[in-house]
């Protein structure tokens, strides 16, 4: 069963995303194993994807407070993780792959434009591979010089990041963002594909899953605009910065401080909200 035949099961609450779903296609891939995560606090998916047979699997945007939950995620399935892959260098939370690594021995994946480091670096037109199964990089920047989306075409999915998001779409006011960069990214590559094609985006805040081709060229607000309007548009967003904005997406040598800062920060800052409840009791 191809992953867009149970679409309609996924426009479902958010607390069930890590259920079980592994499909088996009709076009010649089987056992394809699929599982949608969620992190609350900055409204990302991360996804693991694998094949079911020879066990390799891959994460795609994993987040680092969640990396323990991922690993054991992928010990209980028995699968072996071989690659964590980002889709861009992310402004609103520190990615999980330096942690994976050290927890599974995985290696990082991002792309070569995206400037941070990483152990494999992708372009436009490569592969990355996981058992039988196989995800087509495009570049996509715009939101991101390094942006990129990977289409599984065996499963009719593609995993867009932050270039196209469901209804939206990814800020182009900093990081090397560019508004008419990006309307090009996803006119001219993602919205090429089939309309079938089903997108998993890097984020929702609305608690929707996963959108299709056909459905964000007829109804995304800004991006099935003319590239002006969309220009326009996105140039007069007026969004306050990310609170991570100053955080790296691949802390390589820094993981480990970088995730104590995190906690240190976090622990402080529930401290002062207690003290403020006394005070006010
Ligand atoms: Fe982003």
């Amino acid at each position: 069963m191809k992953i867009k035949t149970v679409f309609s099961r996924l426009l479902q609450p958010l607390t069930i995303a890590t259920r079980n779903m592994t499909h088996t296609s009709s076009t010649g891939s089987k056992n394809f194993l699929f599982r949608q995560l969620f992190d609350n606090t900055s409204c990302t998916y991360t996804y693991l994807l694998g094949d079911a047979d020879n066990k390799e699997c891959i994460l795609i945007d994993p987040v680092v407070e969640h990396a323990k939950r991922d690993f054991q995620l992928v010990k209980d399935l028995n699968l072996n993780l071989i690659y964590a892959v980002n889709t861009h260098m992310h402004a609103d939370h520190i990615t999980g792959s330096g942690y994976l690594k050290s927890l599974a021995g995985c290696k990082s994946i991002i792309s070569r434009n995206s400037g941070a480091q990483a152990d494999i670096f992708v372009d436009e037109g490569d592969f990355i591979r996981f058992g039988d199964h196989k995800l087509k990089v495009f570049s996509t920047p715009g939101h991101t010089n390094g942006c990129c989306s990977f289409y599984c075409q065996e499963q009719e999915i593609v995993f867009t990041g932050d270039a196209l998001l469901i209804r939206g779409c990814g800020r182009t006011d900093f990081q090397e963002g560019d508004a008419a960069t990006l309307y090009h990214s996803v006119n001219d590559k993602i919205f090429t594909l089939p309309d079938s094609t089903i997108v998993y985006p890097a984020h929702d805040y609305h608690g929707i899953m996963a959108t299709s081709v056909g459905e964000e060229k007829r109804l995304n607000p800004r991006l099935s605009k003319s590239l002006k309007e969309f220009v326009d548009i996105m140039n007069n967003l007026n969004l306050s910065y990310p609170k991570q904005i100053a955080q790296k997406v691949i802390p390589k040598p820094n993981t480990m401080l970088a995730i104590m800062i995190l906690f240190v920060k976090r622990t402080f800052s529930a401290i002062i909200q207690e003290v403020a409840k006394w005070k006010n009791e």
